[in-house]
């Protein structure tokens, strides 16, 4: 694909990741207009394109009446992120927030159908996956696509809205012809990422010298943890290559503990704390890796960052970024909020 060529809008672009995929469309020429509201995205993320004028950055909320109708008006491409979301303490604590993100997933469809966008890449979730199939740590198991089939059983609120707009993207190529591509993002950490997901908060405790540190569960759940540049070249090549609304996993297939990860964090960042477990603490499924075969097949794509690498780098962004007064005080606010 000549991306030189493109119109694109990224919804939800001041985001984490949003605010990645810009800087990878960018480099390869993409005119960026990005749409959000703000409420987890930051401006600083995409401040330099847009005061470079390679990004054109509107505020406003998707959920309101034609809001979406105009972003998506003109564009070739459309990646769909905005969501109300966040990681762990978030989606299991906050139902009806993410409950939402069903009306902002149909009205943003159905005026890229209205406005005959050439192509939607949305950012679906491993949340799709049945948690009945992720409890058992003890099973080597890699989750492939079809089993996101029924019995469903959705990761929370957040889950159910992921995998309805997947559905939604099938029926929308399957009746109307509107192309798609769905990634499934596992567990997306790097710099840019936010407290209330398991890597940054890890990251975050140590920073501010927690001690006893604490974990929730009893880190034993297992998680591929994914850079989110290995996320951004998967969207990318999603876009390229996928046509007819397949959902593909874009993760890696490490499979790590927490206890695993915060005895790292700890080694790194040179912190000889007491760990306490928390087991009341929400945890997510207990066993939760990808299947990444049909990525490789599909898309050519392969993970390039291993865990250890990434984490050590976003170990260095956090403490090179952040102020330790400012984290300490807004700490266990930003477990659970956005
Ligand atoms: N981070 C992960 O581990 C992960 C895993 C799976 C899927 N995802 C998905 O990837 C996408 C980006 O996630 P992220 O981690 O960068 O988090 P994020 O929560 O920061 O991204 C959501 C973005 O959408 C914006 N937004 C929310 N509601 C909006 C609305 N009504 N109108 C306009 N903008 C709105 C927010 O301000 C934010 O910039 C989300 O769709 C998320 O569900 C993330």
């Amino acid at each position: 694909m000549n991306w030189s060529d493109k119109k694109v809008l990224v919804t939800g672009g001041a985001s984490f990741i949003g605010s990645h995929l810009i800087d990878a469309l960018v480099r390869l020429g993409a005119k960026v207009r990005v749409v959000d509201n703000l409420t987890s995205g930051r401006y600083d993320n995409i401040q330099a394109h847009v005061e470079t004028g390679t990004v054109e950055f509107t505020p406003a909320n998707l959920l309101e009446m034609g809001v979406a109708e105009q972003a998506v008006r003109g564009m070739h491409i459309v990646f769909h992120l905005a969501a109300d979301h966040g990681g762990r303490g978030y989606v299991d604590l906050h139902q009806a927030a993410c409950a939402t993100n069903l009306v902002v997933d149909g009205l943003v469809f159905k005026a890229c159908r209205d406005e005959q966008v050439e192509k939607v890449v949305y950012a679906s979730s491993g949340c799709v996956y049945p948690n009945y199939l992720q409890t058992d740590t003890t099973k080597e198991l890699y989750l492939s696509e079809d089993l996101a089939g029924p019995p469903y059983d959705a990761d929370n609120m957040y889950g159910w809205a992921k995998l309805m707009a997947e559905m939604t993207l099938r029926s929308y190529y399957t009746d109307w012809g509107l192309k798609s591509a769905a990634c499934r993002y596992f567990t997306v950490y790097g710099d840019r990422g936010h407290e209330n997901h398991a890597v940054i908060a890890m990251i975050a405790r140590a920073f501010v010298r927690q001690d006893p540190f604490v974990v929730w569960g009893n880190g034993e759940q297992i998680r591929n943890w994914t850079h989110v540049s290995d996320i951004v070249s998967g969207t990318v090549l999603a876009a390229e290559k996928i046509d007819d609304a397949t959902a593909v996993n874009l993760g890696t297939m490490e499979r790590t503990k927490v206890i695993d990860a915060v005895r790292e964090v700890l080694r790194y960042t040179r912190h000889d704390a007491r760990i306490e477990l928390r087991p009341e603490m929400p945890t997510g499924p207990l066993n939760r890796v990808a299947d990444n075969a049909l990525a490789k097949r599909l898309l050519g794509w392969e993970p390039q960052v291993t865990f250890m690498d990434g984490l050590h780098r976003t170990v260095d962004w956090y403490f090179s970024t952040k102020h330790r007064q400012e984290v300490s005080a807004t700490l266990e606010h930003r477990l659970t909020e956005r």
